[in-house]
């Protein structure tokens, strides 16, 4: 079984992810952290993460970088969604992905393009949004308890722009698969967004 779950940034995907990833005890790759070690491992090279060549080098970053906790920033936020407007990029991380979405006993894959770049073959796909504001709120009590210092306005700006580039971008924009099950979060409490994915999942299985 392969679950996809795809949604924009704070939607609540990687919640719902982990969750069904515990419950049905299926492995999870959370791939938006591959886009943001490439965008990190640009930015620490010295790189420009609008040159698609710089970017492409940065495919190449360490494993240990994935564990880096300056991945969850913002900052290391804006420059994935920067790298990952390239084909190459996304063409460079094609391979790790669909592997994982491979394994023998199933697997989660959360991300913007999962459900219909690489697992449009998942009998599961779950497409969760939530409103901006929702969204702005969650990011801020997340950044909150990391203690990093930045506003809600700050963080709105930022959701917005990233939006924009994943929707608007000709490769693998974010996009629900015809076939997916679309979860608004907006109103529904962690617990209630859980369920809901699960009760989804278990619908489908
Ligand atoms: O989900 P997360 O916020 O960690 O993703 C960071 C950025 O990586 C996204 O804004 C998006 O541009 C990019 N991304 C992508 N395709 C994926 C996962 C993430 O383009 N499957």
């Amino acid at each position: 079984m392969i679950v996809a779950v795809d949604g924009p940034t704070a939607s609540g995907k990687g919640t719902i992810a982990k969750a069904i990833s515990a419950h049905f005890g299926l492995p999870h790759l959370d791939t938006g952290l591959l886009y943001r070690a490439v965008g990190r491992q640009c930015a620490l090279s010295g790189g420009n993460p609008d040159d698609s060549d710089d970017a492409f080098a940065a495919t190449a970053f360490p494993d240990a970088l994935l564990a880096d906790p300056e991945l969850r920033s913002e900052a290391a936020g804006g420059l994935a969604s920067r790298v990952s407007l390239h084909p190459e990029v996304r063409q460079a991380l094609f391979k790790r992905q669909r592997e994982f979405a491979l394994q023998p006993g199933g697997a989660v894959l959360d991300g913007r393009d999962i459900g219909t770049v690489i697992a449009p073959d998942a009998q599961i796909k779950l497409f969760v949004t939530a409103s901006v504001e929702a969204r702005a709120k969650r990011r801020f009590l997340e950044m909150q308890q990391q203690g990093r210092g930045i506003t809600v306005e700050e963080i709105t700006a930022d959701l917005i722009a990233r939006d924009a580039r994943d929707t608007g971008r000709t490769d693998a924009p974010l996009l629900a698969a015809a076939d997916a099950i679309l979860l608004d979060t907006s109103d529904l409490g962690r617990d209630q967004a859980i369920a809901a994915a699960i009760a989804a999942t278990e619908a489908r299985r």
